[in-house]
């Protein structure tokens, strides 16, 4: 019989199919992470005995989340004592360095259904609590969020437009907008201040060079490509 291991228990999947890490820019976070996209990503439709199934971003810690995690653990002002909202989570990486910021509560939101399951093991992993749900809330505009981490989300050009104009929108609500990018293609131009730079390790298995630099931008209101 097809293996159903992911679609019945998706932790016991990811537990299988990668190792607990340290996160390199950030080495007080440990991420079940793959050593391989492409592999993992055919291993996750064959044991879901599924086609057309997201990529497993979820497997990895992206530049944009070491980068958003270490400034959150090292200025926790932005964050402590706040409702935060970590969107296009992937594997949690930024939720959790908001939840050892002090944050008051973390809410995580993914598309793909195995992300939110390894949003939930790494922030057990970690000590922290993080509430995950599978949903796409691009457009909601009274979330109770007071500050809303958005990492590494500007890699696809329509969906990126969309999710930078919500957040723009958000940022006049009065909702704090923190963006990790690495300097990715579809990032917005202006209307953003820059917080902070670091050099990432990152994996040749995402990227084209093992540094990223990458930044930490506030948005200040709407953001244009
Ligand atoms: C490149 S990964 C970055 C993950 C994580 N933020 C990090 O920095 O490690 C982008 C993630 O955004 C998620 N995503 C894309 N569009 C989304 C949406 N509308 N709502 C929630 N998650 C979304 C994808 O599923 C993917 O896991």
């Amino acid at each position: 019989m097809l293996e159903q291991a992911a679609t019945l228990n998706p932790q016991k999947f990811i537990r299988r199919n990668t190792a607990l890490t340290e996160t390199p820019l950030v080495p007080e976070i440990k991420l079940h992470v793959a050593s391989e996209f492409l592999p993992l990503w055919q291993m996750t439709e064959d044991e879901m005995a599924q086609v057309g199934l997201p990529p497993p971003f979820w497997a990895f810690a992206w530049a944009g989340g070491q980068a958003m995690a270490r400034f959150l653990i090292d200025h926790p002002e932005y964050v402590a004592g706040k409702k935060v909202l970590d969107f296009g989570a992937g594997s949690g990486l930024a939720g959790i360095g908001a939840a050892k910021a002090g944050a008051a509560r973390v809410t995580a939101s993914e598309i793909d259904a195995i992300a939110v399951a390894s949003i939930l093991l790494n922030a057990r992993e970690n000590n922290v609590a993080i509430d995950a749900l599978e949903a796409d809330l691009v457009g909601i505009l009274d979330g109770g969020w007071d500050v809303v981490l958005a990492a590494d989300v500007c890699y696809e050009g329509p969906a990126a437009a969309r999710i930078v104009t919500w957040l723009g929108q958000l940022v006049s609500n009065g909702v704090t907008v923190l963006m990790g990018d690495p300097g990715r293609t579809y990032f917005p131009k202006t209307g953003h201040e820059k917080l902070i730079s670091y050099a990432v390790k990152t994996t040749r298995e995402l990227e084209d060079t093992d540094l990223r630099n990458t930044s930490v931008w506030r948005l200040l209101g709407p953001a244009a490509g």
